[in-house]
């Protein structure tokens, strides 16, 4: 079966089962600071989850284009892909567990005729009788007992129905507020051998591939982390296109499938040398790149625009590689193949295909120059008797974008080799312990930032930065901000260092809200009604026309993307690791929430 027909199906079987298909939404989400890109299916439904009226019903099915960049260092391998298809079908008060679940194995078996030998489902287990780990929230919903018993009904055997906790079958933002809820999953066996009976024991085993995730929201995590009913309950599916694609295909990875084999052949055709993972970068790389374009995103410095550029320049650096003829534009000639490709189903790329190709043009030519740039230094540096070792080639990745691997693949050409080259990974460290994650942090992106030490070190940053305008006064303003799963890092105007006084005193501040256990309360508004309301904000034109705002009662209003802790009680304890210099006039905190 061709992937198109496999949309087609899917689209159809629901339509016929009185759902609405709608269109994918852009790949950059609206309204949704955020994050930088769509996610998953429901990403653009957010609002009609959460109960406002769909002008096209309560049943809604769709194809969704979705980025995610989070595993983007594992692309190269036989799974994981920075751009990828979700199918979906959607209940916004409407149906729930015994159709949406029943739905799912119909379709599976009649109309993909998956044997119900290769099948196994896990469901959530159920956590309501465990303490709550940091002691503040009541963490617990009950065994979804609904869906096992529906499950068995169907005629999946009991012991290829895996019950697992929250970190597998539970979905919704993580340390956010919103809906949220138990899921059911449904793997598929493609191992050449018999599927193994017990899934409970083997469901790690990475020949069991998930394929459809039914998602039931029943939940809303409220502000102090407790799980209230909510009031409209909501079915949020997605359904990977790639991997069932694959799968029924008969091969073993996505890109040995119809989605892939044309833009492979092409890489294939421009290559002098054949290696599988610097292939299927290129090929996954630059299929997303297309994509973003497509919806309006050019390669630059910031946010969405950021990724881009680096998936290009990483697709680059492979492509030399592969050994691609440098003189000629070839990122454009992968594209052409993308948009052949996928033009039907997302028109778009058809539409704005003169600017797509322009806009590769441009970033090739100049991730060239960049990188004929950094051969000169090398070259000059050579000949002036200078000898390289891993610490000056971390100089040139750090200065010129030239990975370990090409300088020693350049040093080669000229006869000389690299000296200490374990240095670099060296210096390379010693770099990241100065600034942990500003780029990975950057293309992490999407759901997967969203880790609630991330959210909680947001909101340490906000009653910091009240702090500092209690403790220095009101003229105090922030100048920049990093945040890392480990630890917050603040910039703001200040021309003298803090006296150790001052420091235990903002500690002691932020530590006074984290006790009240205040909750965070976010409102959406116009950047006008943000300024009238007092919001804290470096307001320049990068709003959009909706903001965020952010409010801790009592102590701080801020415009923030977010995300953010429901309740400062989450945070523990807030301590200052350190308080320096960071520019002229301008002083930096590093601060640790303790547990
Ligand atoms: N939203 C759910 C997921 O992405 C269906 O897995």
């Amino acid at each position: 079966m061709k992937s198109s027909e496999l949309r087609r199906k899917y689209l159809e079987f629901f339509a016929s089962r009185g759902h609405a298909v709608i269109p994918s939404a852009s790949l950059i989400p609206e309204n949704d600071p955020t994050v930088l890109f769509t996610t998953a299916g429901m990403h653009p439904l957010v609002p009609f989850l959460l109960g406002e009226k769909h002008p096209a019903g309560t049943r809604l099915a769709s194809c969704q284009k979705c980025i995610r960049t989070g595993d983007i260092d594992e692309v190269g391998d036989a799974v994981h892909l920075t751009f990828f298809e979700m199918l979906g079908n959607w209940s916004l008060g409407d149906y729930w567990k015994q159709e949406a679940i029943e739905w799912s194995f119909e379709f599976l078996t009649n109309e993909l005729k998956f044997p119900l030998e290769k099948i196994a489902v896990s469901v959530f287990v159920g956590d309501d009788d465990q303490p709550s780990p940091s002691g503040l929230r009541s963490a617990g919903a009950p065994f979804d007992e609904e869906s096992f018993e529906i499950w068995k009904g169907l005629g999946i055997p009991e012991n290829r129905i895996a019950k697992l906790p929250k970190k597998n079958n539970w979905w919704g933002p993580a340390g956010q507020t919103g809906p949220c809820g138990p899921d059911t999953e449904i793997f598929y066996w493609i191992g050449l051998d018999a599927a193994p009976e017990n899934f409970q024991e083997t469901c790690e085993d990475p020949n069991w591939v998930e394929v459809w995730n039914d998602v039931f929201m029943q939940y809303e995590k409220t502000a102090e982390g407790k799980f209230a009913p909510l009031k409209q309950r909501n079915v949020d599916t997605g359904f990977g296109l790639d991997r069932v694609t694959a799968i029924l295909q008969k091969v073993s990875t996505v890109f040995e499938t119809d989605l892939f084999v044309p833009i492979v052949a092409k890489i294939r055709e421009l290559a002098n040398s054949t290696d599988e993972r610097s292939e299927r970068i290129v090929a996954d790389h630059l299929r997303a790149a297309v994509l973003i374009i497509s919806d309006g995103v050019s390669p630059s410095n910031v946010d969405a625009g950021y990724i881009v550029r680096r998936l290009i320049r990483r697709a680059i650096r492979e492509a030399r590689k592969l050994g691609f003829d440098f003189a000629q534009t070839f990122t454009t000639q992968i594209a052409e193949e993308v948009i052949k490709n996928f033009g039907e189903t997302y028109p778009e790329l058809v539409q704005n295909s003169a600017k797509i190709l322009l806009e590769l043009e441009k970033e090739e030519n100049q991730f060239k120059k960049t990188l004929e740039k950094g051969e000169r230094e090398i070259a000059q540096f050579l000949k002036k008797g200078g000898e390289v070792d891993g610490e000056k080639a971390f100089y040139f990745y750090e200065t010129y974008g030239f990975p370990l691997e090409l300088t020693q693949e350049f040093l080669k050409e000229q006869g000389v080799a690299l000296i200490a080259p374990e240095k670099f990974e060296a210096a390379q460290k010693a770099h990241q312990d100065q600034s942990r994650t500003a780029s990975a942090g950057k293309f992490a992106g999407g759901l997967a930032d969203d880790s609630e030490a991330v959210a909680q070190l947001h909101t340490a940053t906000h009653l910091l930065n009240a702090a500092l305008r209690q403790v220095l006064g009101g003229e105090i303003f922030q100048k920049g901000s990093n945040i890392t799963a480990e630890r917050l890092r603040f910039d703001f105007n200040h021309s003298e260092k803090m006296t150790p006084e001052q420091k235990e005193e903002v500690e002691q501040f932020v530590n006074t809200a984290i006790q009240k256990k205040l909750p965070v309360t976010c409102e959406e508004m116009s950047v006008e009604e943000a300024k009238a309301a007092g919001a804290m904000g470096i307001f320049d034109d990068k709003y959009g026309e909706k903001v965020k705002v952010y409010s801790i009662e009592g102590v701080s209003k801020e415009i923030c993307g977010g995300p953010h802790a429901g309740n400062t009680g989450e945070l523990g304890r807030f301590k200052i690791k350190k308080e320096e210099s960071s520019s002229a006039g301008v002083r930096r905190i590093k601060a640790v929430l303790i547990k």
